[in-house]
């Protein structure tokens, strides 16, 4: 496959989708991975990633300058191709102004990586840094105002400044396709089926006759986990299901249906949420909160597993983006808010793990998800935070304000999905505030809760956009809102970016 090393762009993710994408393995290492580790892989190409610092800072990322000499093709992408200019003997210099977002690709001298590119084509530039003069044995392939493409053909060696893997790069896909067919010449050994047959017999292979207990939310990856390990051990997986109290309207029951019933899950559905709402009364603060509901889904979960006797296996969807962001070596960064995922694993707990979608990107557990038969509705559902309406019922949570908010959300939610624009928008919910204001309702003063619609588009989930929604379909929202749901008289519709904003008000 394709091995390619992160400097910190945010696209990487993009590079490894793109490459699979193509039916061709590729996994994604820190810089800093040692060489000979590389080398293990047998990779057949190495990408190098972009990157937010400058090869010229005092502590630069750097990579070992053997790694160009393996005969393996190279190709650095903006940091990287500025890195191998720097490695190889060529110069790197502050550019003038930096560059970011379109630009013109002129193409001065075809090679492989540029085939059946054609001229001008749009590029994405983000950077600061330039390369300024070629090592020894390149040559310049093209332009874009900046030295845009560089390569030394014999060794195989290949640059560009732009982001080939982004949409807005028009030929940025052939150039990738070039790069893993024509130069590195990898093999279309990726395939779903097969991920699914070959998973299947090493579940078995691992299980034995043990049982495993998997957390189910409900929610994608918990989900295609645990049928991809029902598929493989049938009633040997228990799955736990705790209904928090916190969850979408209905969602307890939708669960019960979809898993236990259609795919005869073994699924232990437990009521606690009177446990959660006591232990959250009074508290207003969202960090606070966070906890309070982590550590109760430890208790009741710890408690649930305990019942299920000679259990061995702790499963969980952990899937490609958590692998890569735990081994990622950009350092911790500030904590916004301290995410956690209610199912994650209890750190005193003695269970050995079983991730089956450990290798997957989000976009393949889906496929995964549809191939097992999953219904595509449940597969393309958006991501919901693991506190839920914990942090959706802004301050202090109690029972009847998260029944007026599921009300409200699922009126959303199946506008959403009546008007086809559910899998146009990334995320989509409604918040409760805990602000009144006057209206009226007939001839009567009404004074109740305001409520906000959110919906988000984005790729990563890092910065996101408003979504555009039509005036008529928020306006369509906003009267079901205050006509069917007792204790909201006001709606509003969030209009903020992330950042400065983020995509949950708490
Ligand atoms: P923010 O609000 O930080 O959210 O822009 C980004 C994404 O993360 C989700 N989110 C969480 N998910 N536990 C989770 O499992 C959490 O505590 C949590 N907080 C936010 C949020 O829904 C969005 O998809």
């Amino acid at each position: 496959g394709i091995i390619i090393l992160d400097f910190g762009s945010q696209y990487n993710q993009l590079i490894g989708r793109r490459i699979r994408e193509m039916e061709v393995y590729s996994e994604i290492l820190p810089f800093n991975t040692p060489l000979s580790e590389i080398l293990e892989k047998k990779p057949r190409g190495i990408i190098l990633s972009g990157g937010p610092s400058s090869v010229n800072a005092e502590n630069a990322h750097l990579v070992e300058k053997e790694i160009y000499e393996q005969g393996i093709p190279v190709l650095g992408i903006c940091y990287g191709m500025q890195l191998t200019a720097h490695l190889l003997g060529g110069k790197v210099a502050k550019g003038e102004k930096g560059e970011y977002g379109k630009a013109h690709l002129e193409i001065v001298k075809e090679n492989d990586l540029l085939k059946g590119v054609y001229q001008n084509s749009i590029v994405w530039m983000s950077h600061f840094d330039e390369v300024s003069q070629l090592p020894a044995g390149f040559e310049l392939n093209a332009k874009s105002g900046v030295i845009a493409s560089i390569s030394n053909p014999e060794k195989k060696i290949y640059g560009v400044q732009f982001h080939p893997e982004v949409s807005h790069s028009e030929e940025g896909g052939k150039m990738i396709e070039n790069f893993v067919f024509e130069i590195c010449k990898a093999d279309k050994n990726w395939k779903l089926t097969n991920y699914i047959e070959k998973t299947v017999a090493e579940i078995k292979e691992k299980v034995g006759d043990n049982k495993v207990i998997l957390g189910l939310s409900g929610g994608v990856d918990s989900s295609v986990a645990a049928v991809l390990i029902h598929k493989a051990i049938g009633d040997q997986l228990n799955c736990i299901f705790v209904d928090t109290g916190l969850l979408r309207k209905d969602e307890d029951k939708k669960v019960m249906e979809n898993y236990g019933k259609h795919f005869h899950m073994n699924i232990k559905l437990v009521e606690a949420s009177e446990r959660f709402l006591s232990k959250l009364a009074g508290v207003g603060d969202p960090e606070q909160k966070r906890k309070i509901i982590g550590n109760e889904f430890v208790h009741v979960f710890d408690e649930e597993s305990k019942k299920i006797e000679g259990a061995k296996f702790l499963a969980q969807g952990t899937i490609y983006p958590d692998v890569i962001e735990s081994q990622s070596v950009k350092g911790p960064s500030a904590v916004i808010k301290s995410h956690h995922n209610v199912g994650g694993l209890p750190e005193e707990m003695e269970f050995e793990l079983l991730e089956p979608l450990r290798e997957l990107f989000k976009d393949e557990v889906r496929k995964v998800g549809e191939e097992l038969g999953i219904p595509h509705e449940l597969v393309y559902r958006h991501p919901f935070p693991g506190p839920g309406l914990g942090i959706r019922v802004l301050g202090e949570v109690d029972a009847e304000k998260v029944r007026i908010l599921q009300e409200a959300d699922d009126i959303f939610i199946e506008e959403l999905y009546k008007n086809d624009l559910y899998e146009k928008v990334s995320q989509a919910f409604v918040v409760l505030l805990p602000v009144k204001s006057v209206g009226v309702m007939g001839d009567e003063r009404t004074y109740e809760y305001t409520a906000v619609v959110r919906s988000a588009n984005t790729i990563d989930f890092m910065t996101a956009t408003w979504s555009r929604l039509p005036y008529e379909f928020l306006d369509t929202v906003s009267s079901r809102i205050i006509n069917e749901v007792r204790g909201i008289n006001r709606v509003a519709y969030d209009i903020s970016s992330k950042p400065p904003a983020t995509i949950e008000w708490e």
